[in-house]
């Protein structure tokens, strides 16, 4: 099986799993993790949830988000960080339609290579004119994205970032991730962000979101294409007060033994492998983040049911 991780990618994986028995989600997009995603996704979006309720919020905030554009507007540059398969981007590429700019440009930003393909397959089958550069980059990486740099800065051109689909709460250190999105980025820019407000009183019922049986084989698929065999029932899912995460384990029912990069790694039954986590914000808290990580809040808008945000935030020197 082609397991499509690079062999640095493999040596973070097994140092990962070795030293703190966790399996990063990160690596479950790459590859055939493309397909299995879009079918959850796609399952969210036809039972209308968590997508399709922040598309609907999206719609509504463009006019506000987009309000600088003018006729002195020469070029739009839409960077798409975390792109998927791009389907959450469509409204916005039709309200800029309406807008009379020149230049389009669609700019995914993803560690898979299947999903700047997927993304680009979709924008351009309804927006045949928008330039597309998709950029391979793995965001927990410290580093500046030199193209965004030197498409970025040209004149009358805008600059509007995306972080769409609960995509900040996956991380392990979310404020070091934001700040590596804002090295690319100036304060003019605009970083508009989606995300999903919890009813933290509640969570046996987001447990329950993360139960299903698709859910189990996206979490798992990199450690089974690494030849670990792991059942459904070893799957368990938990609330973590204190960091105000959702976790998921495989709680081993055996010895098992996983090879990466000609290295065999063994794990003892009942030992438990960490394979993702989710944190879930109130508004406070999602505030509180964004400003701690360096960024000045110009919309907050929440759905009428206040469990789906849109913020659109811009880099500032000044933090609170
Ligand atoms: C939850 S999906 C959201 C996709 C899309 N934005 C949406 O709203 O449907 C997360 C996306 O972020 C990408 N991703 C996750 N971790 C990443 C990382 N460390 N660096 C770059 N991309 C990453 C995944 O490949 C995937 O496309």
């Amino acid at each position: 099986m082609d397991k499509n991780l690079t062999k640095t990618q493999e040596l973070e994986l097994l140092s990962s799993l070795e030293s703190r028995a966790e399996s990063p989600l990160k690596f479950g997009y790459i590859g055939d993790g493309y397909e299995n995603w879009v079918r959850i996704a796609e399952k969210s979006r036809e039972n209308k949830d968590l997508e399709f309720e922040e598309d609907l919020l999206k719609k509504d905030s463009l006019p506000f988000i987009f309000r600088e554009i003018n006729n002195d507007t020469d070029t739009v540059n839409i960077i798409d960080f975390g792109c998927g398969d791009g389907i959450p981007m469509l409204p916005i590429f039709e309200y800029l339609a309406t807008l009379n700019i020149k230049n389009i440009n669609y700019i995914p930003v993803d560690i898979s290579q299947a999903m700047l393909e997927g993304s680009t397959r979709s924008i351009k089958a309804r927006f045949g004119s928008i330039n597309m550069t998709p950029i391979l980059f793995d965001f927990e990486k410290g580093e500046i994205i030199e193209k965004i740099l030197q498409i970025s800065r040209n004149k009358n051109t805008h600059n509007y970032f995306f972080l769409l689909g609960n995509t900040i709460g996956n991380f392990d250190n979310t404020e070091k991730v934001l700040s590596n999105l804002k090295m690319s980025m100036f304060s003019d820019d605009h970083l508009i962000i989606g995300n999903q407000i919890s009813n933290l009183i509640n969570t046996s019922k987001i447990i329950k979101y993360y139960q299903e049986k698709e859910k189990f084989d996206f979490f798992v698929r990199i450690l089974q294409n690494y030849g670990m065999r792991c059942q459904p029932n070893e799957y368990t899912v938990r609330w973590n007060e204190k960091k105000k995460q959702i976790e998921g384990f495989l709680v081993l029912e055996e010895d098992k033994k996983i090879t990466i990069a000609e290295r065999t790694l063994s794990f003892e039954k009942n030992e438990e492998i960490l394979l993702f986590i989710s944190k879930k914000y109130i508004e406070e808290s999602i505030v509180e983040m964004l400003n701690k990580a360096g960024f000045r809040i110009d919309l907050f808008t929440t759905n009428k049911k206040k469990d789906n945000c849109i913020i659109s935030v811009s880099p500032t020197r000044y933090r609170s």
